[in-house]
């Protein structure tokens, strides 16, 4: 089988760079630039990498979105309310247009790349005047400069789905990095738009890989976390027999301090990957692995390729695996003609797991999805009610399933000074759940060891054992 090439050709890639510095020439280009992110880790990342490409072009991160000259809207259309928040804020801008017509306005991200969308956004949104999709992204230099040329709207939405290696990146953070390992979905989960917006499923060569870890370490990078939409199947369509499993244990010989992943589907976690999770020394003792329900028919109407059964013997070898490992789900409630009683499989599931934080979600109904036409739809006001039930139960299982920390020593990657108490700072520990402990702004973005003396809601409290490093 001859492999499909998604590599954006090196010439492009060049090309690109060469107008990137011709816009930073220009005299009336836009001199600062605001990305309003919404949506996962992958947009977060994405928007990493515009506002690489937009510095190489001259520009600087402006203080507010209503001062900025140029504001990019990197969009999510995961469930409805996402795109509707996301259509709020460009509205929103409109009126600040409105006195500063100078002003850029770009729409980008899953959103824009939604079948159809593009268009329709151009017919309703006249003021925006950049729209270009996720596999558009490396190409923003030159869509910037047509813009520019033209004062036109302009539209790049194509359906290629491309690797695009060497775009710069504006690093959020210092010292806990965004990996991309793989691209897009072939899943097809029958309620998400995913596969239709991020595209067939790629992944990046492990060469590249490494050699972006390398120099993330070099820079004192201490976490990554490695991004795709189904990470377990890394390496699918690549020779040389590259996996997950294999990627994982090359990179845990770097000696990267620590290193996550995200996201995982059931039934793509093989034993060799929970192996390789046990023997590891860098890989986080953490798991998120969706669920979305705990009843075998709506299992299989979601096209998920796994049983309750199959899912909770996973859960067991990884408990065996890695004991003590930290777990977390994303649920949907209300899918199509879910009954009370197959609802209260996914209460049922989520008590025998006893999950250390759950995502839960109403179902939302995407266009394009074979879920969208599925008879049944529950009504909004039982909607409503399972996921409070859901939330409510998670929580109370959660002190529970949190209190297994109590006493236990931990080691936190320090994100952030406390919002509560200017005396305390808090990262997520070894186990993926947060942890507070006395500290000062001097602490960011240090390890330190400490000792679990409490559970508060979904995070813990603790004590300073030892040094930083
Ligand atoms: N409605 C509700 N939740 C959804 N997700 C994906 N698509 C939908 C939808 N149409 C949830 C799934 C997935 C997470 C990222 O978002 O739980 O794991
Ligand atoms: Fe969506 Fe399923 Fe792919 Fe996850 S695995 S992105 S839920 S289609």
């Amino acid at each position: 089988m001859i492999r499909k090439e998604y590599h954006v050709p090196p010439e492009e890639m060049a090309k690109q760079r060469e107008i990137a510095g011709e816009v930073r020439q220009l005299p009336h280009r836009p001199k600062t630039y605001f990305i309003v992110t919404y949506g996962c880790q992958m947009n977060a990342h994405d928007s990493e990498k515009i506002a690489g490409l937009l510095e190489q072009m001259g520009m600087s991160e402006a203080t507010s979105r209503e001062e900025s000259d140029l504001v990019l809207f990197n969009t999510c259309c995961i469930r409805d309310n996402a795109e509707r928040k996301a259509l709020g804020n460009v509205s929103w801008l409109k009126e600040i247009k409105k006195n500063r017509p100078e002003m850029i306005i770009g729409i980008c991200g899953c959103m824009a790349q939604e079948p159809g969308m593009a268009e329709k956004l151009r017919k309703q949104y006249r003021f925006v005047d950049l729209i270009f999709g996720t596999s558009n992204l490396h190409r923003l230099p030159e869509l910037l400069m047509n813009t520019l040329n033209s004062r036109d709207s302009l539209t790049a939405v194509d359906d290629r789905d491309w690797i695009a290696e060497g775009i710069p990146v504006r690093r959020l953070r210092h010292d806990a990095a965004y990996l991309t390992i793989m691209y897009g979905c072939d899943n097809y989960c029958s309620y998400c738009i995913v596969p239709f917006v991020r595209g067939r499923e790629r992944s990046r060569n492990p060469e590249d890989i490494l050699r972006e870890a390398g120099e993330l370490m070099e820079s004192g990078v201490k976490e990554i976390m490695l991004l795709g939409q189904n990470v377990n199947s890394y390496g699918k369509g690549l020779s040389g027999g590259v996996s997950f499993p294999a990627l994982l244990k090359s990179l845990d010989r770097m000696r990267i301090p620590r290193i996550r992943f995200m996201t995982s589907h059931p039934k793509d976690l093989s034993d060799e990957l929970i192996e390789v999770m046990g023997a590891g020394s860098h890989i986080l003792p953490q798991f998120h692995l969706p669920v979305q329900s705990g009843n075998d028919e709506i299992l299989k109407r979601m096209n998920r390729h796994y049983t309750r059964e199959q899912y909770l013997d996973r859960v067991r070898k990884l408990r065996e695996s890695v004991p003590g490992i930290g777990l977390s789900t994303d649920l949907i409630v209300a899918f199509p003609g879910e009954t009370e009683a197959q609802f209260e499989d996914t209460l049922s599931l989520v008590r025998e797991v006893g999950y250390d934080s759950a995502f839960t979600f109403i179902y939302s109904p995407r266009t394009g999805t074979r879920a969208a036409e599925f008879p049944d739809q529950v009504s909004p006001e039982e909607a409503k009610d399972r996921i409070q039930r859901l939330i409510a139960l998670q929580e109370e299982l959660q002190q529970k399933t949190l209190s297994r920390f109590l006493g236990q020593e931990e080691e936190i990657l320090v994100e952030s000074l406390s919002r509560r108490d200017g005396q305390a700072v808090s990262g997520k520990g070894r186990h993926g759940v947060s942890v507070t402990v006395p500290g000062d702004a001097a602490d960011a973005g240090q390890i330190l060891s400490c000792r679990i003396t409490g559970v508060k809601n979904n995070t813990l409290m603790g004590e300073r054992t030892g040094g930083t490093r």
